[in-house]
């Protein structure tokens, strides 16, 4: 029998866990039984809402080491100095499918990055893949809509998949990437992370650069093919979370080291390509790839749903030294996080251990709400300015202001000289070897052959034949084959 008592959520003592309260031997249950009451009504409550996208992942602890001197580029705090170690939380996840999902399938993968930095949490929301399907975040929904679950049939649709693409021809590149040899990670340890978007750093004369985040896994890219995927899906469909959480156990901590491509903020307006495009990479030629530092899991959570389902991370987290672009994703993302943490997780998520800073202090005016921990009240205002001391702005901004100019209204992204929505998805068909060109065309033409539209597969046709003839003509081959089966 163990010493430990056993207690309600009130600390009493509880007498029986194995039967309820009756009125007599086999009689009906008691109102009384306050034991029984709490539990089944506690059970009731034990999900919150799944994030609406990305809700299947898996999280771990570890930390940011600076490698190399980047004070040049940006006066953020934790990279000011070689050695500098920053504590962070990295949480992966598969983007479309539920909860109930599998891990090993085909999609891209969060790659979200906590840093508890002196200065604040600084969040990289990012990805496996450095660019995305879609550059306004005003077809966001729409997309994630066509990518998850029918109304209707309550599964993925190929009709849905295909037709949102069929009318997103700058989707191509990232589509191109999707359905390539990378597209399924063998698990969250073999592949890289991207911060996708650009981002701008200001060095401490107040220079402003334009920035992209690239962390190389050390453990080597390791894919999965469709057939694999869909074995390793069967077989346990907890492949990414048991390889992450095993490793870990075992010591055998996964790494990846961080570069960044760095752009004066004065070549923005001139580049090829528009810098601020999520749809484009920055060739390396153009802008090379320059070492900052290591990263490094090293502690699994001892709790999943506190640690990582109740992980929050927002795109707006900047530190000084680092801000946004203006990527009009980027911006719509700046909005869109806060706000799925306030309904997911109530106003006072950042009080939470796993979202709270760790190295700095929270010390401002917000107060109360639902499940507000802080009980901050003798001796401590809540406005501000006030005669009593209280936390104060520091007039300094975070990162260098911007020049703007034009007229309000609903605007295309400007197109620089080199700016096509086939271009690049071309140069990578063009990089791929034979035998990847003919995996990718098999991927693809699984997936399209299945639509029920002939003119949604034209349209789909047509952007693949934009970015290559090649690549057009053997997908349209492929998909007209696997037609006439
Ligand atoms: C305008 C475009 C986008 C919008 C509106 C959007 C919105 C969201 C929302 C609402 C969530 C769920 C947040 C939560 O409940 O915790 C989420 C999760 C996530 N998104 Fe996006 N997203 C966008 C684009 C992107 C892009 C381009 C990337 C990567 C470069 C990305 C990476 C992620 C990741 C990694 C997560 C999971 C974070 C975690 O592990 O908790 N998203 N997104």
């Amino acid at each position: 029998m163990s010493k430990r008592v056993l207690t309600t959520e009130s600390g009493a003592p509880v007498a029986d866990n194995q039967n309820s309260a009756t009125a007599g031997v086999g009689g009906p249950i008691l109102l009384q039984d306050q034991h029984l009451l709490e539990k089944l009504a506690r059970f009731n409550r034990e999900r919150i809402p799944e994030r609406v996208v990305h809700a299947r992942g898996s999280g771990a602890y570890g930390y940011f080491e600076v490698t190399d001197d980047v004070t040049g580029f940006t006066h953020a705090d934790f990279l000011a100095e070689i050695g500098k170690r920053t504590e962070v939380f990295l949480r992966f996840s598969t983007v479309a499918d539920n909860l109930g999902g599998a891990d090993a399938v085909r999609d891209p993968r969060g790659f979200a990055l906590k840093f508890y930095t002196e200065e604040g949490n600084y969040d990289l929301v990012g990805n496996n893949t450095p660019v995305f399907f879609i550059k306004d975040p005003i077809k966001f929904p729409d997309f994630i809509h066509s990518q998850k679950r029918d109304p209707f049939t309550g599964k993925q649709e190929a009709d849905n998949v295909w037709d949102f693409w069929a009318h997103a021809p700058e989707a191509t590149h990232q589509i191109t990437w999707l359905m390539g040899d990378r597209g399924i990670p063998a698990s969250y340890r073999h592949m890289n992370g991207y911060g996708s978007h650009t981002y701008q750093w200001t060095n401490s004369q107040g220079e402003a650069f334009f920035v992209k985040y690239h962390f190389k896994t050390n453990q080597g890219i390791r894919s999965l093919s469709a057939e694999q995927g869909a074995e390793t899906a069967g077989k346990d469909p907890n492949s990414h979370q048991t390889d992450l959480l095993q490793a870990i156990e075992r010591g055998v901590n996964p790494s990846w080291t961080l570069h960044v491509q760095i752009m004066p903020a004065a070549d923005a307006a001139e580049y090829r390509f528009n810098p601020f495009d999520l749809t484009k990479v920055w060739p390396h030629k153009d802008y090379p790839l320059q070492r900052v530092g290591r990263l490094v899991l090293d502690r699994n959570p001892d709790n999943v749903f506190a640690e990582v389902e109740q992980a929050a991370f927002s795109p707006n987290n900047f530190v000084p030294g680092i801000g946004p672009s203006p990527d009009k994703m980027l911006q719509g993302r700046l909005f869109a996080y806060a706000d799925a943490h306030r309904y997911r997780l109530g106003v006072n998520h950042t009080q939470l251990a796993v979202n709270a800073p760790k190295a700095a202090k929270a010390d401002n005016y917000g107060r109360d709400g639902l499940m507000a921990s802080n009980a901050y009240g003798r001796d401590r205002k809540n406005y501000e300015p006030n005669s009593y001391d209280g936390p104060a702005e520091t007039g300094r901004a975070l990162s260098a202001p911007l020049a703007v100019n034009g007229h309000t209204g609903t605007h295309e992204a400007p197109a620089h000289t080199k700016d096509d929505d086939f271009f690049q998805a071309g140069e990578l068909y063009r990089l791929m070897s034979d035998d990847e060109k003919s995996r990718l065309v098999a991927n693809i033409a699984g997936g399209l052959s299945q639509v029920s539209r002939d003119d949604v597969i034209e349209k789909n046709l047509a952007h693949f034949h934009a970015a290559d003839a090649d690549y057009g003509k053997r997908v349209q081959e492929a998909v007209r084959a696997l037609r006439e089966d």
